[in-house]
C-alpha cells in the first residue's frame, strides 16, 4: 500500500517510523508547504516529498493519508483528501473550531469515506486497561472522574501552538486527549461544562495555561479536568515526552485519573509508571477499599502504556486495508470538539455550557 503525510513536522515523522515498521505498507511519501520540512524529512526517514497537494493526491496508488499538519491546515487537508477518494487519518484536534469538524464529519458521510481523528490514548495499555477494567463491571457504573494534569511543557514562544489562530485552543490541542477518555471510559456523553481559568503564568502564551474544567456527564456521574502548564522553555530536548517524566516526577508536576465507580475504582499515574484499581467491599461497620491489581511498567515500555501513536497507527493501515471502518467515528471525535468548545466558552462568558446549545 501506498501512504502519505500530509504535515511533514515531528508528528510526520513520528507517523513514518510507525509505517517503516508496519510490513504492509511499501510506498510513503510526504506533503507540506515547507520546504525545509521536507527535506529534513527526506534526510531523517529517507522519505522524498512534495509541495503540491494536488500532485501527493492525484496518484491512484495512494490510498491512505495521514494528517500531521499543524492544526488550522487539518480541515482543508482532510476535505482534500476525503474528496480525492483517500482514507483520512487526522491528528487530533479534529480542527480549530467546531463548524470545520461538523463540516469534515458531514463530508466523510457525504463520501461513505474513511475518517479517524488521532485519539490514541484510547490505544494506551494504560488507559485501555481502564476501559477493559470497566467493561468488565469491575469498578460498576462511573460517577465521578478527577484528571489532574500539571506538566511543564516545552512549547517555544515562537511555536504555532502558543497563538490563537494556529494553535486553535489549548483545549483542542492538548486537552481534547482528557476529556476524550472519561466520555469513551465512562460510555456517557457529556451534557454540560463549566470551566475557570486565571490569567496566564506563561506570557507569551496567547491560548489559555490554566483551567478548572467540571463536566456533567449523561448517566449523571461528574468528570473533572485540573490543568496547569506553568512553565515554558525549560528543555532543549528534541524528545520532550521522555524528558517531561525523567525531570519533572517528583517537583510537583503529575498527570493522574482517579476513576470512581459505583463498586470500585482506579487510579492511573504516568509519572510513577502505575495503575492501579480496588474495589469495595461491605462490611458490617461499612464500606471498605481493597487493591485488587498494581500494574507498573519499565521506562522503555512508556510508548505502548501514553502516547501509543504506533499501535493507532498499524491499526489504522489495516483497517483500511481491510475496508473496515475507524476505531473511532468521526461523530464520536465530534463530541469530543463539543466538549472543548463549551470549555472554552464557559470560560469566556463565565457560566455553564449546555453541549445541545453548540
Ligand atoms: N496525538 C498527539 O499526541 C500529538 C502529538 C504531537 C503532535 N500532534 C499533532 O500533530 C500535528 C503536527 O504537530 P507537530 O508537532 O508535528 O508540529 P510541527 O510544527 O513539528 O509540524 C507541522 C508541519 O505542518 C506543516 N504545515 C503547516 N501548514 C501546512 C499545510 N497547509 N499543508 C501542509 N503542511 C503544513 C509545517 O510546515 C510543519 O512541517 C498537530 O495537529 C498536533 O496537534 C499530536
Amino acid at each position: 500500500m501506498r501512504v502519505a503525510i500530509l504535515g511533514a513536522g515531528a508528528m510526520g515523522r513520528t507517523v513514518i517510523g510507525h509505517l517503516q515498521k508496519c510490513g504492509t505498507v511499501q510506498e510513503i511519501t510526504a506533503y507540506d508547504t515547507s520546504r525545509e520540512s521536507l527535506e529534513k524529512t527526506r534526510r531523517e526517514c529517507g522519505v522524498e516529498g512534495s509541495t503540491s497537494l494536488e500532485k501527493t493526491l492525484d496518484d491512484p496508488r495512494l490510498k491512505l493519508v495521514f494528517i500531521t499538519a499543524s492544526n488550522a491546515a487539518h480541515k482543508d487537508l482532510a476535505l482534500a483528501a476525503l474528496r480525492a477518494g483517500k482514507a483520512v487519518m487526522c491528528e487530533k484536534p479534529m480542527a480549530n473550531s467546531l463548524p470545520d469538524a461538523v463540516e469534515m464529519a458531514r463530508e466523510a458521510a457525504r463520501l461513505k469515506g474513511f475518517l479517524q481523528i488521532g485519539f490514541e490514548l484510547r490505544y494506551s495499555l494504560l488507559y485501555s486497561t481502564v476501559k477493559k477494567w470497566i467493561d468488565e463491571g469491575k469498578l460498576g457504573e462511573i460517577r465521578n472522574i478527577q484528571c489532574n494534569y500539571i506538566a511543564e511543557e516545552y512549547w517555544r514562544s515562537s511555536s504555532w501552538r502558543v497563538k490563537n489562530a494556529t494553535g486553535g485552543s489549548m483545549f483542542g490541542e492538548k486537552l481534547s486527549h482528557y476529556v476524550d477518555l472519561p466520555r469513551w471510559w465512562s460510555g456517557s456523553e457529556v451534557e454540560e461544562v463549566y470551566a475557570l481559568s486565571s490569567p496566564n503564568i506563561v506570557s507569551y502564551y496567547e491560548v489559555r495555561d490554566n483551567y478548572q474544567a467540571t463536566c456533567r456527564l449523561a448517566n449523571g456521574g461528574v468528570s473533572h479536568l485540573t490543568f496547569y502548564m506553568p512553565f515554558g522553555e525549560t528543555t532543549d530536548t528534541d524528545d520532550p515526552l521522555q524528558d517531561m517524566l525523567d525531570r519533572q516526577k517528583d517537583t510537583g508536576h503529575e498527570l493522574r485519573y482517579l476513576v470512581m465507580g459505583a463498586s470500585g475504582g482506579a487510579e492511573t499515574d504516568v509519572f510513577n509508571r502505575t495503575i492501579k484499581r480496588w474495589a469495595y467491599r461491605e462490611t458490617p461497620r461499612g464500606f471498605e477499599s481493597k487493591i485488587e491489581e498494581t500494574i507498573t511498567w519499565p521506562k522503555e515500555q512508556d510508548h505502548f502504556y501514553f502516547h501509543n501513536t504506533h499501535d493507532q497507527t498499524h491499526d489504522i493501515v489495516r483497517r483500511v486495508q481491510e475496508g473496515l471502518p475507524p476505531s473511532i467515528s468521526p461523530e464520536d471525535a465530534l463530541e469530543t470538539m463539543k466538549v472543548c468548545e463549551a470549555a472554552e466558552m464557559s470560560v469566556g462568558r463565565q457560566e455553564a455550557v449546555k453541549i445541545r446549545d453548540l
